[in-house]
């Protein structure tokens, strides 16, 4: 029985102009299961089996972006923050749609919680959801994301690396250090894993122009604090870019050249690809009470 349920069970869904594969089972109602396409409204992500059907809705529904307040706007993308409890219907197609890309945890359905924090790109016709994390409204952990998901259409432009960001600037603003729940799925880990050695390098590299030598001087707790990161995600970072040496049994952070060398690497890339971050100063966000 809970073999059986496991299984992949839609075929293709539709998103705007995508055409997607599913990559896990999602609870979707069992009827579903038989259609060739399940036609997914972009703004309210409700689900349809029938293409007539579809179009019919897509003529009365009247959202153009997510059902929430944007806290943040730039040239590129906008955020949303959406109460679980006060779009329970929204937030619930939500988790349907991103469990057809998430294997490893169990997704709460109940999304009471829950804050979503969504992401969309404009066009003429609205916000288009490109990716979103979820966070506890209160976590005992300490977590500043419970779920996040790039839809596959968006994956691989650098949006991950924005929703990632995102979540960060939230817990400086709240003044915690944040980490994400755990177990990360494997390309959880590598978009975090990115993440994190890019703003601990960026921000010696920086210091270090500041203040040559002054790096060696640094404490983990130090860029913990900057970053909004947990000690211990700091630390296993610095150690796996094998940044770490220990004098008299005290941690001293080494930018190697080896790092250094990646670093200038990856900002020749982003020369080229173009580059998307989140600027702070445009969120408009204070915790919620
Ligand atoms: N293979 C190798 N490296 C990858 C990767 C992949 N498939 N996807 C991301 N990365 C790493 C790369 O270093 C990448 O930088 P680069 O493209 O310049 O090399 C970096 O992560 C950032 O990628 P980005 O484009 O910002 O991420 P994304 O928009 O593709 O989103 C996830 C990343 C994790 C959100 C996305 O893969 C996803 O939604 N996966 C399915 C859901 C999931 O597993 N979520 C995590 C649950 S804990
Ligand atoms: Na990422």
């Amino acid at each position: 029985q809970t073999e059986i349920s496991r299984v992949r069970n839609l075929e293709t869904i539709q998103m705007g102009p995508y055409e997607i594969e599913p990559w896990y089972f999602s609870p979707y109602p069992a009827e579903f299961t038989d259609c060739d396409v399940v036609y997914i409204c972009e703004f309210c992500l409700g689900y349809f089996g029938d293409k007539l059907q579809f179009g019919r809705h897509r003529k009365k529904c009247t959202l153009t972006h997510p059902p929430g307040n944007e806290i943040y706007r730039d040239s590129n993308v906008s955020f949303f923050e959406i109460d679980g409890r006060r779009q329970r219907t929204w937030c619930r197609n939500l988790c349907l749609l991103s469990k057809l890309f998430l294997d490893h945890k169990t997704l709460y359905y109940d999304v009471d919680p829950f804050l979503f924090y969504c992401m969309t790109a404009r066009t003429e016709h609205g916000h288009h959801l490109v990716g979103y994390f979820s966070k506890e409204k209160e976590c005992a952990e300490g977590f500043n994301v419970a779920c996040i998901l790039t839809l596959p259409q968006y994956q691989r432009k650098g949006y991950g690396g924005l929703l990632i960001q995102f979540s960060y600037e939230l817990s400086k603003i709240e003044g915690k250090l944040g980490s994400p729940e755990k177990p990360l799925s494997d390309l959880g880990l590598l978009g975090y894993r990115a993440y994190w050695q890019e703003v601990i390098v960026d921000l010696l590299l920086e210091r270090e122009a500041e203040n040559p030598g002054s790096s060696a001087g640094i404490s983990v707790e130090d860029l913990a604090q900057t970053l909004a990161m947990t000690t211990n995600d700091v630390l296993h970072t610095l150690q796996n870019l094998n940044m770490l040496r220990y004098y008299n049994k005290n941690h001293v952070i080494v930018l190697t050249d080896a790092v250094v060398l990646q670093r200038e690497q990856r900002k020749e890339k982003e020369k080229v690809k173009g580059k998307r971050v989140i600027e702070p100063e445009k969120l408009l966000w204070k915790p919620p009470v």
